[in-house]
């Protein structure tokens, strides 16, 4: 198959290039790095630099892919607080300009958004149609993307998915972008230094490891329209993640405490079944041992 990913060069992106790659798909990658980078690409996937917005179209007539998996995105929330604008034009404005070039070719879409950012303060595990609750501008324009898809579908009769990320974390996050706690506490206990908890540390997330990710990904590829949580269902508090992030190094390390920081959420959970029922993909791999393969995948990085 061919099969374009934006955002290829980044974390989530490059680990989807990657199993294109391995089930023998035609992969290219339009990323204009502006996180993401040249090394996280995949050998085997051939890089375009360029931008969602602007080089979208001229790819996909060079390419004519019958896939697009649609990562690339300004994910990063404090950025959308401070440039709500850039982070509108890059997660609508480019959105709209993937999802214009892929009906040209009759690509199927498969577009990452997010739980988390969506549902907002959860009351328990929020399933497709809890409702949305937004509280950033990062949150807006990831359910603008997912309008516009499902708009799409409605107008045009495409069949593209959306699938609504949980906390994903695992081999190359970077720690430098928000969000990536388990990054973050990682590397910080590998270089002996503090870590900090914001809060209480009892607001709880559902952390989903990357290859989870892509085995949904994957899944969607096949499937035809609809809107999907890719969670674990499982709730875990900040203290218990730090618990665990100091079991995997056996670095016992205590965490310091800092004043909470406005806006945290205090509990953010999605309800996977109707992905286990449509899609027949459910998470798989237990948080200690996705932290174990991030952990192993960052000491052979330290190790060059
Ligand atoms: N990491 C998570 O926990 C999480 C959770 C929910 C949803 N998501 C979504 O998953 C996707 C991938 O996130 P990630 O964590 O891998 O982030 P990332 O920052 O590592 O990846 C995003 C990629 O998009 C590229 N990019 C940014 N703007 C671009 C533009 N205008 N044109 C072309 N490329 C551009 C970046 O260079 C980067 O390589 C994003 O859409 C994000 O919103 C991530």
């Amino acid at each position: 198959m061919r099969a374009i990913v934006t955002g290829g060069a980044g974390f989530i992106g490059s680990h989807v290039a990657e199993a294109l790659v391995a089930r023998g798909d035609d992969v290219h990658v339009l990323d204009s790095l502006a996180t993401g980078s040249r090394e996280k690409v995949p050998a085997g996937a051939e890089l375009h630099l360029g931008d969602i917005r602007l080089d979208a179209r001229t790819l996909f007539d060079s390419v004519r892919p019958e896939l697009c998996v649609h990562l690339a995105a300004q994910a990063d929330v404090g950025t959308s607080v401070e440039r709500p604008d850039y982070d509108a034009e890059v997660n609508v404005l480019g959105t709209v300009r993937v999802l214009d070039a892929a009906r040209a070719h009759g690509t199927h879409v498969v577009f990452s958004s997010t739980g988390g950012a969506i549902y907002g303060e959860c009351d328990g595990p929020a399933a497709e149609d809890a409702p949305r609750r937004p509280i950033s501008p990062y949150g807006i324009s990831k359910l603008a993307g997912e309008e516009y898809v499902a708009g799409w579908n409605r107008l045009f009769g495409t069949r593209y998915v959306s699938l609504r990320l949980a906390n994903v974390y695992g081999p190359r996050q970077e720690a430098s972008l928000e969000g990536g706690v388990v990054a973050i506490f990682l590397e910080r206990l590998a270089a002996g230094e503090q870590t900090t908890i914001f809060g209480d540390g009892e607001q709880t997330r559902d952390f989903i490891y990357v290859g989870d990710v892509v085995a949904g990904v994957l899944a969607a590829a096949e499937h035809a329209g609809g809107v999907y949580n890719i969670g674990t269902g499982v709730e875990t508090s900040i203290n218990a993640l730090h618990a665990a992030c100091r079991r995997v190094t056996a670095i016992d390390r205590e965490p310091e405490y800092a004043e909470a920081r406005p806006g945290d959420i205090g509990r953010s959970v999605t309800d996977p079944s109707l992905a286990a029922r449509e899609l027949g993909w459910r998470a798989e791999r237990p948080l200690e041992d996705g932290l174990r393969l991030t952990w192993k995948s960052l000491q052979e990085a330290v190790a060059g």
